[in-house]
């Protein structure tokens, strides 16, 4: 006996329901995880820059943000905050380090003792929690300063040495233009007594 025809439209709806559901619980999985992008995990800097520690996350609700500053000196939390509210910045690091609601923070005028390994763990409500590391480099300007400075002397002495050489031609030329119009008129004078004497 065949179903009847209201019958298999059930089976259908049922069947189509269940594949909405696997479909809403796969993506609800798939968003649950927490994933950490950095765009630059390197960075290179000199002593007073300000500089961003650049991150973003995506994950299910409001995370908690912690970020370790690992080092030669040993490892230290230097901020936890759940992004919206107020930070919680460590004694080492208090005025010089703002939050931002990506998961990003900036440090000011960084010094080479900043120079190591900052670690972020961005954790979900429910327990889950992904990890990322930048690594600073902070270097001193002073030798490039010094090198930069000693190219300017040296351009600078070249171009005042051109100058004097520029100033004795010219002296030069000028000497020699004066005595030659001198010359000239001594002759002329002359020229003009001989006609004279001619006349
Ligand atoms: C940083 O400096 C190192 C050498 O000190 C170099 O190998 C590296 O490519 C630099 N990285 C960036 C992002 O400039
Ligand atoms: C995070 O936010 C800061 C400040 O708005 C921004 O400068 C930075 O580019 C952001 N980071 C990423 C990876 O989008
Ligand atoms: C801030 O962090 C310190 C140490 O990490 C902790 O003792 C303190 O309870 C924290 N304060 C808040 C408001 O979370």
């Amino acid at each position: 006996m065949r179903p009847l025809p209201s019958e298999s439209r059930k089976n259908r709806g049922i069947s189509l329901g269940l594949l909405a559901l696997c479909l809403a619980a796969a993506r609800c999985l798939q968003s649950q995880g927490v994933s950490l992008y950095i765009p630059q995990p390197t960075i290179n800097a000199t002593v007073e820059e300000d500089i961003l520690l650049s991150v973003e996350y995506s994950c299910h609700g409001v995370p908690t943000i912690e970020w370790k500053y690992t080092s030669n000196w040993g490892a230290q939390k230097i901020v936890e905050w759940q992004p919206g509210t107020q930070a919680n910045i460590s004694q080492s690091h208090k005025d010089r380090l703002c939050t931002f609601d990506n998961g990003s923070i900036l440090l000011f005028s960084v010094s080479v003792r900043d120079s190591g390994y900052y670690v972020i763990t961005v954790t979900e409500r429910l327990g889950r929690s992904q990890f990322g590391t930048i690594v600073l480099h902070v270097s001193e300007i002073l030798y490039e300063d010094l090198h930069f400075v000693a190219v300017f002397l040296a351009f600078l002495a070249a171009v005042a040495a051109l100058l004097i050489s520029l100033m004795w031609v010219c002296n030069k030329c000028a000497y020699k233009f004066q005595r030659r119009r001198h010359k000239l008129k001594e002759s002329t004078t002359e020229e003009m007594e001989l006609q004279g004497v001619e006349c």
